[in-house]
């Protein structure tokens, strides 16, 4: 049942290509068009829609919080992104007129469960983005948009991620398509690439064999920080996530643009830092920046691993390590870097013996608060 690998995290980390494009099957016409009927909510009720607020835990917020760079800029529509257990206990501002996003592998984690059905008191509309067919929060919603990972059987979540960020890129892109005008022109373009995206996956998981090696000369590490930007930020952080749950290791991700703000300061010859390179096409002159907190980091000793697109060059004199992604617009980068980063995990936890499919600690489902 493990179809040849060692265990259902490889082969869910190799899965990813068929979660991807699995995810996107059926949700187009013929002429590119997003066609969401699933959904079974009015255009017009969509169209009320004036903020979006995303509820999930873990890794699934992570996937929230690509969704938000994604969301706003297609769509002008805020986007917050919330914990579930946080937004359960606060004071949300929430509305009728607001749309909460739930994003859960399991559609059965308690706190994500609690905070949907705060949401519906509150009278916003609630779409549940989840893989398990029939589970709790989707019966507990408006509406749901499958992702169609399959059943994801290691306690970490992978395909799973990619499949949320796909069907929130989906979501988002169907809303800028209501918009109508450019919002509805640039979507299309974008839906286009998305396709392309699952043989990219392919690709790269292809060429997986040094971030092995680095992965078993590092069996002794203690601690690994994980910078990115933008998409990368969210990226970085599953990463740190990633290396916590699966060998046990002090990890932390962070925005690149923290490092001068405090973190800089935990720099010290020999530390392992991953960099997620926006690529060099991304607004703002992220790429320029990133590479400045490469050079920053490397100046003080970091040993620096850098994960970049094919051809950028600029990252090369201040990178110990290059790991090469395929290009890719901006905001779906992160279909492309979070894969390194679950590679590596994957094989530091080996490098020491551990149970990968099975963390100490953690149970596949949280069903209690
Ligand atoms: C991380 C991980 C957890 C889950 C989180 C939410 O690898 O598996 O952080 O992502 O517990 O679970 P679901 O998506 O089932 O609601």
């Amino acid at each position: 049942e493990k179809g040849g690998y060692a265990t259902f995290m490889e082969k869910e980390i190799f899965d990813q290509p068929h979660a991807v494009g699995d995810t996107l099957l059926g949700r187009t016409d013929e002429t590119g068009r997003l066609v969401l009927d699933e959904l079974r909510i009015s255009e017009e009720q969509l169209g009320n829609v004036d903020r979006i607020t995303v509820v999930a835990c873990g890794t699934a917020a992570y996937a929230g919080m690509v969704a938000k760079y994604a969301i706003e800029h297609w769509t002008r529509i805020p986007v917050e992104v919330a914990l579930a257990h946080e937004f359960r206990y606060s004071d949300p501002i929430v509305n009728e007129r607001s749309l909460v996003v739930s994003i859960s592998q399991s559609g059965e984690t308690m706190d994500t469960l609690m905070a949907v059905k705060h949401a519906r008191e509150l009278g916003a509309l609630t779409i549940s983005v989840c893989n398990t067919h029939g589970s709790t929060i989707p019966r507990e919603s408006d509406a749901v948009l499958y992702t169609h990972a399959g059943p994801e059987i290691a306690v970490a979540s992978t395909k799973a991620f990619l499949a949320q960020i796909t069907a929130c890129y989906v979501l988002g892109l169907y809303l800028a398509q209501l918009r109508g005008g450019a919002f509805a022109d640039d979507a299309q373009a974008v839906m286009k690439e998305l396709h392309e995206v699952p043989a990219k996956i392919e690709d790269l998981l292809g060429t997986m064999d040094r971030v092995r090696e680095i992965a078993r000369f590092m069996a002794d590490t203690r601690s690994v920080l994980f910078l990115g930007r933008n998409v990368g930020f969210p990226v970085a952080m599953e990463g740190a996530l990633k290396l916590k749950e699966l060998a046990y290791i002090h990890a932390e991700g962070f925005a690149a643009g923290e490092l001068k703000h405090g973190p800089i300061a935990l720099i010290e010859p020999g530390l392992p830092v991953f960099v997620v390179v926006p690529g060099p096409d991304s607004p703002h002159d992220l790429h320029k920046k990133v590479v400045s907190n490469i050079q920053e980091i490397r100046a003080r000793g970091a040993r620096t691993i850098v994960i970049a697109q094919e051809g950028d060059e600029d990252v090369v004199p201040f990178a110990d390590e290059v790991i090469r992604v395929p290009q890719t617009s901006p905001l779906l980068q992160p279909l492309l870097t979070v894969v390194p980063l679950q590679v590596f995990a994957l094989h530091l936890s080996t490098a020491k013996g551990l149970d990968v499919d099975q963390p100490r600690n953690l149970a596949k489902s949280v069903t209690v608060e």
